[in-house]
């Protein structure tokens, strides 16, 4: 690695290299630690990322592209030292194409931002990983990003037309295509889409659109009990309702954000938030009237309706409060992104709060319960709990595999899940990964010691 020949050969680029830039991009929301880069580059423009990828390339640099530093898996911490490439300098929205129902962006712009332009043309981009006020759009394709509305409306990867994308050898291609169809060779945006920032950089995006649902309402359904509001997510599903989200707070989860002025009933055992979306307000009403009814069925208690967007805001400004809420409960806690086959959800719950009890940790879940994605998280209070929080974490990825599920259904694997994923893919499988990441970065520069588990 040779910094210096890199900074000279960086110049004119915009760098940071003082103590609190360096200890800012050295961290993130994954509670994996603090590793700090030893540079930080902001280019403008796609020309730029070339110049520094190459240079990294020519002086054996790793590189580790950065935008919001929020993701929960340690994507974008640098690891291996090197520099950190934040994009967040491509900020601009390029175009949006009503009649296309199409939008391209640069990677830096904020998810709010976009959703917000993309409204006032009457149009609607869904995927928020819940954090659409800072996350960016790059952010989101390099984790292939989830949230609540993906029960309806898929994930980020559904979205993505096209890239041009920045290759980790330093290559300029364009990928995929401009319109709605299109299946002209290998689909590598779904390769790229989900990378974690090991196969390359995104400098524009095209995205499809769609309508935007005139009428949304969201109903909030307390329970005395959380594997009965679990139970009741599948019956609503099972009656042939597809809201667009169904997300499941169970009773720790609901004591973290008790105090904090919330609209929720803190007292609960499990709240379900429901919401559904559609054309008429009368049509919306009677199905969300519909959901409640076949709740209450299950255990469910009276629904509260929010109708207007500041009740609405106001429920979903608590549930993103949830995560952060979590942590201040115990100090430290690790939060996972299990999936889980839905008809298995009331059980892995159940299998959870079993493991938390035996080791004596408190396990909060929440999350996308109509997905079958929990945020099932481990608290904590100190550091020396660390081994019995392992020993929890092990157990957990090991119930979700037998369940049939999947380690991570939406923050990636990055470094929290590495050790975690030969449980679920085979050693063929992971072979055969690690020699398409060796095929694209010869030099194996690009935010290297992801994903995968050490070599043995
Ligand atoms: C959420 C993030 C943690 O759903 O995925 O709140
Ligand atoms: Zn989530």
């Amino acid at each position: 690695m040779n910094l210096e020949a890199l900074r000279a050969e960086l110049q004119g680029l915009e760098l940071a290299d003082d103590d609190a830039t360096r200890a800012t991009y050295g961290h993130d929301e994954s509670d994996q630690g603090d590793f700090l880069p030893a540079l930080v580059v902001f280019p403008r423009d796609a020309a730029e990322v070339q110049r520094v990828v190459r240079a990294c390339n020519t002086h054996q640099v790793p590189l580790t592209p950065v935008a919001a530093r929020s993701g929960k898996s340690g994507g974008s911490l640098p690891i291996h030292g090197g520099i950190s490439v934040s994009l967040e300098r491509m900020n601009r929205i390029i175009a949006i194409r009503p009649e296309d129902l199409t939008a391209t962006v640069q990677p830096g712009v904020i998810l709010g931002d976009f959703q917000r332009a993309v409204e006032a043309a009457g149009l609607f981009y869904p995927p928020d990983p819940n954090s659409a006020p800072y996350c960016t759009m790059g952010g989101n394709i390099a984790e292939n990003a989830g949230g609540p509305s993906a029960l309806k409306y898929g994930v980020t990867g559904d979205y993505v037309l096209g890239l041009e994308w920045v290759m980790p050898t330093g290559e300029l291609l364009k990928l995929g295509k401009q319109t709605i169809k299109g299946v002209a060779g290998y689909d590598l945006v779904g390769l790229f889409v989900g990378s974690e920032g090991t196969l390359g950089i995104a400098t524009e995006i095209t995205v499809k659109l769609i309508p935007l649902p005139k009428v949304v309402m969201t109903a909030l359904i307390p329970f005395t009990d959380v594997l009965a509001a679990a139970r009741a997510v599948n019956a609503v599903l099972l009656a042939g309702l597809l809201p667009r989200c169904l997300e499941l707070i169970d009773d720790v989860a609901l004591e973290a954000v008790k105090g904090k002025g919330v609209p929720f009933p803190v007292e609960a055992g499990a709240v379900i938030i429901a919401e559904i979306d559609g054309t008429t307000e009368e049509g919306v009403f009677a199905e969300l009237n519909l959901l409640a009814s076949i709740t209450q069925r299950s255990g469910g208690l009276e629904a509260q309706i929010a109708v207007d967007r500041d009740q609405r805001e106001r429920l979903w400004a608590t549930r993103r409060m949830v995560s952060p809420a979590l942590r201040e409960l115990q100090k430290f806690k690790f939060s996972e992104d299990i999936v889980v086959p839905r008809s298995r959800v009331p059980e892995a719950i159940e299998r959870f709060k079993a493991i938390g009890t035996s080791l004596g940790l408190t396990v909060a879940t929440y999350g996308h319960a109509g997905d079958g994605n929990l945020h099932t998280n481990v608290l904590y209070r100190s550091v020396s709990d660390r081994p019995r929080v392992e020993l929890a974490l092990e157990a957990l990825m090991k119930e979700t595999v037998r369940l049939g599920g999947t380690i991570t259904g939406e923050h990636g694997v990055g470094i929290a899940k590495r050790k975690y994923l030969s449980l679920e893919q085979s050693p063929e499988l992971i072979a055969l990964q690690r020699r398409i990441k060796v095929l694209l970065d010869p030099a194996v520069i690009m935010n290297p010691g992801k994903v995968f588990p050490d070599e043995p």
